[in-house]
């Protein structure tokens, strides 16, 4: 396994870079705007290709590097179902799996932090976000934080991990890089207490400054989605009640690029084609399943994902392949199920 713990030393961020081998496919998590060029070439490298980009949480402290580097990339961006940014290419919830080739990690709500932060278990490891920090806790005074949340993810979730699980956080602003579970019950200050309320009141009396960036950085990262107007303008975008209006029409080819696990949990759309994101650019080349598809129906592709993130970009990777009548979705399949389309399950 590639593992590379990287350190934004203006923030205090730790970012992950995780592959399961050179010249695999790679996933970053918490990466920082101002790291990017430092990620590009360290994947560069290490010959990977970065498919998937994760914030444990909405940051108030640094500008997320996800949308920088999904227009570097082209990766998929992720965050939790309860994120308050605008767009992200996948959303996750308790339980759900974020795989890469070769690796998997287990997405665990532990809102308290913030509302929309989440920790991932890969193994013999825990990221942590900045729900258990070493030798701390992450502040709950802002962004719907709450102590009492946070008590019951750290206690009730994370020290429920073996006690040799390694503890990877966001954060660190003492020089630490990684901790145990067990070592943090024993030796994490914060969780020396006796009860919820103790904790709680604990939580209530740190009278932290607030991040100096944060009136900057907070609106920042909620504005991290693709921008797709341009594609709304060239006419290659349906919305939602036009894409319902042209279900079953026989010069269009539904294209979803999701993945199963995605499918299987909120459905999909009668008659789609599943060609997963991560292989577009195989299924675009001459000789490719789609490119092959296209030629042989002379139906228009219309690509759809969960957001519409994908697949716009799938529009603009089937342009540069010369498939130039493609279309897609906007909003994706969450925007078809809030206008009321039809969805298959099963
Ligand atoms: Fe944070």
């Amino acid at each position: 396994m590639i593992f590379r713990q990287l350190f934004d030393s203006v923030s205090g961020t730790y970012s992950y870079l995780l592959a399961s081998r050179p010249g695999g496919e790679a996933l970053i998590l918490d990466p920082v705007l101002e790291k990017v060029d430092r990620y590009c070439k360290l994947l560069q490298e290490l010959d990977l290709k970065l498919v998937k980009a994760v914030d444990t949480h909405l940051h108030a402290d640094h500008v997320t590097g996800l949308g920088e580097l999904r227009d570097r990339t082209q990766c998929i961006t992720i965050m939790g179902e309860q994120s308050k940014a605008d767009v992200v290419s996948m959303r996750v919830a308790d339980g759900d799996k974020v795989t890469i080739e070769g690796l998997s990690l287990d997405a665990i709500y532990t809102p308290g932090h913030t509302d929309d932060s989440y920790s991932y278990l890969m193994g013999d490891r825990v990221f942590t976000g900045d729900t258990l920090l070493i030798r701390g806790t992450g502040r709950t005074d802002f962004q719907n934080g709450s102590a009492r949340a946070q008590f019951d993810s750290i206690f009730n979730r994370l020290l429920k991990l073996p006690e040799e699980t390694l503890v990877f956080p966001a954060h660190d602003y003492k020089g630490d890089t990684v901790s145990t579970i067990g070592e943090e019950k024993r030796h994490n200050p914060r969780l020396q207490v006796k009860s919820i309320d103790e904790y709680v009141e604990l939580m209530g009396n740190l009278n932290l400054p607030n991040p100096k960036l944060m009136d900057v950085v907070i609106p920042a990262n909620m504005h991290v989605g693709l921008h797709q107007e341009e594609l709304a303008r060239q006419g290659r975008s349906l919305n939602a009640r036009e894409a319902i209006e042209s279900l079953g029409r026989t010069d269009v080819l539904l294209v979803d690029l999701r993945e199963s696990g995605e499918r299987t949990k909120h459905g999909t759309l009668s008659g789609a084609l599943h060609a997963p994101y991560p292989s577009i650019g195989e299924n675009l080349k001459p000789g490719g399943m789609l490119r092959e598809v296209a030629a042989a129906t002379g139906r228009r592709i219309v690509f759809f994902c969960a957001f519409g993130e994908r697949s716009a970009m799938a529009v603009k990777a089937a342009g540069e392949a010369g498939l130039a009548n493609t279309a897609h979705i906007a909003g994706g399949i969450d925007a078809w199920k809030k206008a009321g389309g039809p969805v298959q399950h099963g």
